[in-house]
């Protein structure tokens, strides 16, 4: 399937349903995530032990990593033992030698191999193939980010985010991990992003959060890779202090939600980060991790990133009563408001340029 989207938003159409529920379609889309950069955690997984595992995106990329950690010298390696391929490490822990669980074969710390045995007489072994490979890494602030194909680097993606917020003491951010939560939704992950987008349903869907901001200045930009939106706060409703030679000060910014392509949400409110990562899992199932990093606690609970998990659950039940309608005969493609759908239409463009 073609994705074709007209780049002028009032005679463009949005993508054929079959790309929220095709089998087909969604196993191509695993190149498109294996060259995006994704986040992963901070270095703060490496405090009490200087190893963490993981799968990149589990149910698309499927790539399993290791994080280690030797001095101050953070590593992102491949998790799969040189020999035949069994996953080295299931846990984290502190170690100095990564032992692989089937034959024994050791590595260092810094991925190594050091030790193999009953491999006498064995010719050009080892050489640098049997050490385990890195995994393309890269720090905002202390978040990790890893990619499995680099085709640009960090600072590039998240450069309209970091450039507008400049001013905002991320690294100072803590995380919260009692905060971390995992929703489930039966809908393709590109409809939960669609739907994340557009602020066009708020007063339909979040009564409650309609009642914080100001719909009519809703505002919505595509920037290169990056969509962003910002929410304007009521008076009287907990918004930014900006600084005055800031580019929106004057505004009443209650919220900036970056979305960085394809998958990534970075929502900024007056207390802090919410970072939503939206994983595929099959054509039809999606999975939603928020990490949650608090800069001012007193102002949790307050203003548009008040109550975050009641507007997960509007926005989960909608999106599943949408993937049962694009699966239906009777609809392919709709067509965009050219004031409350840029930012779906910037998505679907992307979409088009990078689904091969
Ligand atoms: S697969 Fe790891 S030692 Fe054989
Ligand atoms: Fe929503």
């Amino acid at each position: 399937m073609k994705i074709e989207i007209d780049s002028d938003i009032t005679k463009a159409k949005t993508i054929p349903s079959k790309f929220y529920h095709s089998p087909k379609i969604y196993r191509k889309l695993k190149k498109l995530f294996d060259r995006s950069w994704q986040f992963i955690g901070d270095t703060n997984l490496l405090k009490k032990n200087n190893t963490h595992p993981g799968i990149l995106l589990e149910g698309m990329v499927d790539e399993p990593y290791i994080l280690t950690k030797d001095k101050d010298n953070i590593r992102c390696l491949s998790n799969v033992c040189t020999h035949r391929g069994n996953i080295v490490c299931n846990d984290s822990c502190n170690t100095k030698t990564l032992v692989c669980g089937y034959h024994g074969r050791q590595f260092e710390i810094n991925g190594k191999m050091k030790f193999m045995p009953e491999f006498d007489n064995v010719t050009n072994f080892p050489n640098k193939n049997d050490d385990l490979p890195q995994i393309e890494m890269e720090f905002w602030e202390n978040l990790i980010f890893v990619t499995n194909e680099k085709k640009c680097d960090l600072s590039e993606l998240i450069r309209p985010m970091t450039e507008r917020l400049d001013w905002l003491p991320v690294g100072e951010f803590k995380y919260k991990p009692e905060l971390f939560r995992t929703y489930k939704v039966s809908a393709n992950w590109a409809l939960y992003c669609d739907n994340y987008l557009e602020g066009f349903h708020i007063p339909f869907v979040h009564k409650d959060l309609n009642k914080e901001l100001e719909y009519e200045n809703y505002f919505t930009q595509g920037i290169e890779n990056t969509i962003l939106q910002i929410g304007i706060g009521k008076d009287g409703e907990n918004t930014f202090d900006l600084p005055e030679n800031h580019q929106d000060y004057g505004k009443n910014v209650a919220a900036y939600y970056f979305f960085l392509f394809p998958n990534m949400m970075f929502n900024f409110y007056p207390w802090g980060l919410s970072i939503n990562i939206v994983k595929p899992k099959s054509p039809e199932y999606t999975e939603i991790e928020y990490f949650t990093y608090v800069w001012k606690e007193e102002l949790i609970g307050k203003g548009a990133g008040g109550d975050l998990d009641k507007v997960e659950l509007e926005d989960g039940e909608i999106v599943e009563s949408v993937q049962k309608g694009v699966k239906s005969n009777s609809y392919d493609r709709g067509r965009y408001s050219p004031k409350r759908e840029i930012g779906v239409h910037h998505f679907h463009s992307l979409l088009q340029k990078y689904y091969k």
